[in-house]
């Protein structure tokens, strides 16, 4: 296969890729260990089972920065923005997650969806309820599957049915720690849905909680839609920005993603960049609510780490090849067009140096987990007419993002293990 990846965290994805045509991986259980041209490969590990992927190529597994397991089924849903699509759209939906069967069965849905779209890896919401967070972990870990969850931390301005407390916001979600934080390739993030529906009481002890837990994720959502920041600021009037409420309450940090960050100060950005911090570029969901641009140049110019993500279900779809492509739309709008090589940074590499795991992920290094993805440039008649065979990397990258969809994953590779069509699994070594 052609094979393309950024072996090193850097801000100049351009200069770093490594594009190897015709070459070989190789993966022997779980991890990569070994990449380069075909020949070679082949030469050194004479004995390796060999799958050809001729004519395709080979990225690394991609991560979304931000996404919501109980929306899969509401992706679509016409015509409000945040504030309103909350109240009519969201809060009946996470209503359903009180069923444990019920999250099961959609832990399962939405990790189909997101490995038939070449996801190995998220930062997703579950719902309020402990029992959804459970789901989805113990789905992730059926597929070996790096899952970042946490359960939704929410005590005002939402129905009932969906409130928790401060005290139990904090004892589920320790509890919650305690279970899966660092269980096989699980990770948790803190997760209070939003300045919004989270009182003071529950911002602060969710503080201390993450205090007490540094190496667990903090995810949450900032600055997307106007009327919400006006209403964050008559709901916390002594703070002097939307950010300002989570790095009071010690919520502002490395390994804290913000879902957003769509109206933004320079103070703000300088903030997140101090920290450490991520935002979330979700173009698909900022248009779909009609939200607003996100200003990538800005944050690069303050040096923000961004992972690229899909927000469904306010995003329009889970392929992050797709999304980027409506990043690069909103960009040109902005005057300043992310290229393809920026875009399959923010959804690999550059996302998995924002979230601290680029030891693991988001690369093809050896050592790395062999979670991969196999494209197929070719995979309908105006991809084949568009790409030719001679194409170059980002070439390809870029037609795909634009005109591809899941026929343009030809498998999915998790752990080493293939998880699209067949029940092939190839644990003992893979290399194409
Ligand atoms: N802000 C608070 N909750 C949500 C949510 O579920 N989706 C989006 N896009 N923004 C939010
Ligand atoms: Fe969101």
């Amino acid at each position: 296969a052609n094979i393309a990846h950024f072996p090193k965290v850097s801000t100049s994805p351009k200069d770093d890729l490594i594009y190897q045509k015709d070459g070989g991986l190789v993966v022997k259980g779980d991890k990569i260990i070994a990449l380069g041209e075909y020949a070679a490969i082949k030469a050194a590990y004479p004995d390796a089972v060999t799958i050809d992927y001729s004519n395709k190529l080979i990225v690394p597994g991609l991560i979304d920065g931000h996404v919501h397991f109980p929306q899969t089924e509401m992706i679509a849903s016409y015509g409000e923005q945040l504030l309103t699509w909350l109240e009519q759209y969201t809060f009946p939906t996470e209503c359903k997650f009180s069923s444990f069967d019920y999250c099961q069965k959609m832990a399962d849905i939405f990790l189909s969806q997101l490995v038939a779209n070449g996801t190995t890896t998220a930062l997703a919401f579950s719902t309020v309820h402990s029992h959804s967070a459970d789901a989805l972990f113990a789905a992730a870990s059926k597929r070996n599957m790096a899952m970042i969850t946490g359960k939704v931390c929410m005590d005002r301005h939402c129905p009932n049915e969906l409130s928790d407390s401060a005290e139990s916001a904090v004892s589920d979600s320790e509890a919650l720690i305690k279970k899966w934080h660092g269980l096989g390739r699980n990770l948790y993030a803190i997760t209070p849905r939003f300045a919004p529906t989270s009182t003071d009481a529950q911002l602060n002890a969710l503080g201390e909680l993450a205090a007490d837990y540094p190496d667990v994720f903090i995810q949450t959502h900032l600055s997307e839609n106007l009327e919400e920041i006006e209403w964050v600021k008559q709901l916390f009037p002594a703070r002097k920005s939307y950010l300002d409420v989570y790095a009071h309450f010690g919520l502002l940090r490395k390994r804290a993603v913000f879902g957003h960050c769509v109206h933004m100060t320079d103070d703000d950005w300088q903030s997140l960049a101090d920290a450490g911090a991520t935002a979330a570029f979700c173009p698909s969901s900022n248009l779909f609510l009609g939200s607003g641009f996100f200003d990538k140049a800005n944050a690069d110019k303050f040096n923000v780490n961004i992972a690229l993500a899909s927000d469904v279900g306010a995003g329009t779809s889970f392929n992050l090849l797709r999304t980027y492509g409506e990043a690069y739309k909103i960009s040109q709008i902005n005057g300043a067009p992310i290229d393809a090589l920026n875009g399959l940074y923010m959804m690999t590499q550059g996302a998995a140096a924002a979230l601290d795991l680029e030891a693991d992920i988001g690369n093809l290094n050896p050592n790395s987990f062999a979670d991969f993805v196999v494209l197929d440039p070719h995979f309908n008649d105006l991809s084949t007419l568009r790409i030719d065979a001679n194409a170059e990397c980002a070439d390809i990258l870029f037609a795909l993002s634009i005109l591809g969809d899941e026929r343009c994953i030809k498998q999915t590779y998790i752990a080493g293990v293939a998880q699209l069509g067949t029940t092939n699994s190839h644990k003992e070594s893979v290399n194409a």
